[in-house]
């Protein structure tokens, strides 16, 4: 192999893996959502949306990582490692590969301090993880600003789609019905046979 062919490997390679781990993290603010509203998937149970939300987050930080060290090992992109964590350094689209950097960053913290959670406790894990509903825009923004696809129209369809998945979970998120009943109640504070009692019209 001659290494013209090398590097336009090591280019395909960073972008395919770029466009899918912007759909899996895609996939994971929507499975994120969902295990938090404690509802069930056709299919899928709780415990299972849940596990599938965790697996699919590694699954992403697995392609990130092919996707950041097949890019910085491209001469093409000029990257240097440090590029890749240390934000708006870069000499290449410093901007937007500032913003892949700061999402890196952050699903650094969301992944180590979800390792961590029984060490760290609850409510500091969950203050953590509110950062997840920067990454996604950043990452989005990333792509938009730095991808030699971004105006391709399958990729214009493909980003879109990511949006409107987002946004329409979002907005689900949002709404008042989005807890399920037995996390509404949960959410009271109460001991659950106590605010269920309640809930019931006892006093
Ligand atoms: C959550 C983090 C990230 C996601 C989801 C992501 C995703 C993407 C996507 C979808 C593209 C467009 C690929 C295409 O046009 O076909 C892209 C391009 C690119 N990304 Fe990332 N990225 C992330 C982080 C990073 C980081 C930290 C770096 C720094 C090393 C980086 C370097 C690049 C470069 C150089 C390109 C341009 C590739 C090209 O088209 O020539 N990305 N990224």
């Amino acid at each position: 192999m001659t290494s013209r062919s090398v590097d336009a490997a090591l280019w395909y390679l960073g972008r395919g893996s770029g466009v899918v781990s912007l759909a899996l993290l895609t996939l994971v603010v929507g499975l994120g959502i969902v295990t938090r509203s404690g509802r069930t998937l056709p299919g899928l149970p709780r415990f299972a949306v849940s596990a599938v939300h965790r697996s699919a987050s590694l699954l992403a930080v697995t392609f990130l990582v092919v996707h950041i060290v097949t890019l910085t090992l491209d001469p093409q992109s000029q990257l240097r490692w440090l590029d890749a964590v240390i934000p708006f350094g870069s000499h290449f689209k410093p901007l937007w590969i500032g913003l892949g950097a700061l999402s890196l960053d952050l699903m650094i913290a969301l992944t180590v301090t979800s390792l961590l959670r029984q060490r760290i406790g609850r409510r500091v894990w969950r203050t953590i993880h509110w950062a997840a509903y920067a990454l996604w825009p950043f990452a989005m923004l990333h792509s938009i600003g730095s991808g030699t696809d971004a105006r391709r129209m399958w990729m214009v369809w493909f980003m879109v789609a990511c949006a409107v998945a987002v946004i329409g979970i979002l907005g689900w998120r949002v709404s008042p019905d989005f807890l399920d009943d037995r996390d509404r109640v949960a959410g009271t504070k109460l001991p659950a046979p106590r605010a269920l009692e309640m809930t019931r019209g006892g006093r």
